[in-house]
């Protein structure tokens, strides 16, 4: 449905609105917030030091991998799939469009010049969305597994502040996944009738369950982006000494 003003002036120019409200602050922000993240983990990826204390392994590097075969950082083994996991989610697609491409920033902003010429190259690529939840999938068992981890030290049993940080991030990671479109149309989808189909009842269940994550799908998303590079700073500053890790118990 068009709105008044794209009634008005079909072909606005780039950035031209008659919105009078503050449009650019949300992709602005965002904007920050992507930028702010793809540079401190790319960063982080080339370190390949400091991502380990005790039982505490950063997230950008589990499952830990020591391979003699590869002479980089192992994180660049690791990142391509949580990477490619957010690059084809459907609420960052939306998020960076806006905010990075301006394609267009807000509704009833006048957008960049689009020469669109069919499905190419990163809309081709978004397509594997589904395959990418598959991996993220395995990667929340594989981070929880190492939350649990964390609750071991040397001298036994314990909690500290970073199995706290650890344990939160493999909350936030899997509940940003259980709120995947993806896995909504794959536990629920594709079904017109619940009561007619053999495990319906079940399917619905489930498809209610990744309802309540879905719906804040966009929450989740950013607090597990945030928790995430937190999570490998709070790691790198107690394994290079200027932080100390607190025993809570
Ligand atoms: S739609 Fe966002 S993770 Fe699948």
């Amino acid at each position: 449905m068009q709105n008044s003003f794209q009634i008005e002036n079909p072909n606005p120019s780039f950035l031209e609105t008659s919105r009078r409200d503050f449009w650019w602050i949300e992709p602005f922000f965002t904007a920050i917030g992507l930028l702010a993240f793809v540079i401190y983990s790319t960063w982080a990826a080339f370190q390949n030091e400091h991502y380990q204390w005790e039982s505490y392994l950063s997230p950008f590097y589990a499952p830990l991998l020591e391979y003699d075969w590869w002479p980089f950082s192992p994180a660049f083994l690791i990142l391509w799939a949580p990477a490619g996991f957010r690059l084809t989610c459907y609420y960052y697609r939306k998020a960076y469009y806006r905010s990075l491409f301006l394609t267009p920033s807000a509704c009833a902003v006048g957008g960049r010049p689009q020469n669109y010429r069919g499905e190419r190259f990163l809309l081709l690529f978004q397509n594997l969305h589904r395959y990418f939840l598959y991996i993220a999938l395995v990667f929340c068992v594989i981070l929880s597994y190492d939350a649990y981890i964390s609750f071991t030290f040397k001298d036994g049993l314990g909690i500290g502040v970073g199995t706290v940080i650890m344990t939160l991030n493999a909350v936030f990671l899997t509940a940003f996944t259980f709120g995947c479109n993806s896995l909504r149309h794959l536990v629920g989808g594709n079904v017109d009738c619940y009561s007619c189909v053999n495990f319906g009842h079940q399917r619905y269940q489930a498809w209610k369950f990744v309802n309540i994550f879905n719906m804040n799908h966009m929450m989740w998303a950013w607090i597990s982006l945030f928790w995430v590079g937190f999570t490998d700073l709070y790691i790198r500053l107690v394994s290079m000494g200027i932080i100390t890790d607190y025993r809570i118990l």
